[in-house]
């Protein structure tokens, strides 16, 4: 089967390829790097030719509120028009639990605009709605910086590695399109402060961390719900902390 990997160079792009591939699949990774943009539409009809599914896991250059706004409904309009003229059977993208809940954050407006496309396309998709991946947790408490300390949220957070998320995109690519969308989450809730201090901890930074339920996560005030999932989400394998260890030692 010929699938294209939309961001296929990226964090999670690149391993899901890695796992299709080794399931003998012929597997494109598409990136502007590749000669495929979704934004300009170099490349994207050529890429998309006889593909059967194609998983988008791009993510925009910029996380300002405009520019990212414009970068998922661009190249969502773009890729979905693309693959309706290829007959393209399954589109699988990645969008992030909570983004229906927090308008405030133009981060997630954008999100909910992508999803938005896909329901509305003709083609039949998967929407797999992730937490945030462990390999973010170190950009969400820079985020938080005040001063010599950090300010963050004491909200319940439940995130995810991203072996587990690739691992559960490269499986929503071969199976059938669900026409709806899943959850996927990690196997430990933990306060978003607490799980800084881990961070900080392992990276041997000094810095306080300081719960404030008033901080601000990429805009949008947050509470236990915002960013878990519903009741019956996937459920990656890999610890936060056993994750950290192995990163650490690894670096
Ligand atoms: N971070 C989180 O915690 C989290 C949580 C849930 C969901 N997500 C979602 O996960 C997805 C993937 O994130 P990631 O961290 O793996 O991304 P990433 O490592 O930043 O990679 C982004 C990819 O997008 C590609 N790209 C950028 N502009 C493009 C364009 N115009 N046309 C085609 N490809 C383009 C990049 O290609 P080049 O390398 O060629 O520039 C790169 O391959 C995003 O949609 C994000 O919303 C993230």
């Amino acid at each position: 089967m010929k699938i294209v990997v939309i961001g296929g160079s990226g964090l999670i792009g690149s391993k899901v390829v890695g796992l299709l591939r080794a399931k003998g699949h012929e597997v494109l990774a598409a990136s502007p790097n590749t000669g495929v943009n979704t934004i300009t539409r170099e490349g994207l009809a050529e890429a998309l030719a006889g593909a059967s599914v194609v998983v988008d896991v791009a993510n925009s250059p910029s996380f300002e509120d405009k520019a990212v706004l414009e970068f998922f409904e661009t190249a969502g309009r773009n890729l979905l028009a693309a693959e309706a003229a290829a007959g393209v059977g399954h589109h699988v993208a990645l969008s992030v639990v909570g983004a229906d809940r927090l308008p405030e954050s133009g981060y997630m407006r954008a999100k909910m605009a992508q999803e938005k496309l896909v329901r509305i396309s003709k083609v039949p998709f998967t929407i797999l709605r992730s937490t945030q991946f462990f390999e973010f947790v170190g950009a969400i408490t820079q985020s938080g910086t005040d001063g010599d300390t950090i300010r963050l949220s004491p909200a319940l957070l439940q995130p995810v590695a991203s072996d587990d998320v690739a691992m559960a995109i490269a499986d929503a690519a071969l199976r059938k399109p669900l026409n709806d969308i899943a959850e996927l989450a990690g196997p430990e809730k933990i306060p978003l402060d607490e799980l800084a201090r881990l961070y900080l901890t392992a990276k041997e930074d000094r810095r306080r961390v300081i719960a404030d339920v008033h901080a601000r996560y990429f805009g949008t005030e947050l509470d236990d719900r915002s960013l878990t999932p519903g009741a019956a989400p996937l459920l990656g394998a890999i610890r936060f902390e056993d994750w950290l260890r192995d990163s650490s030692a690894r670096a």
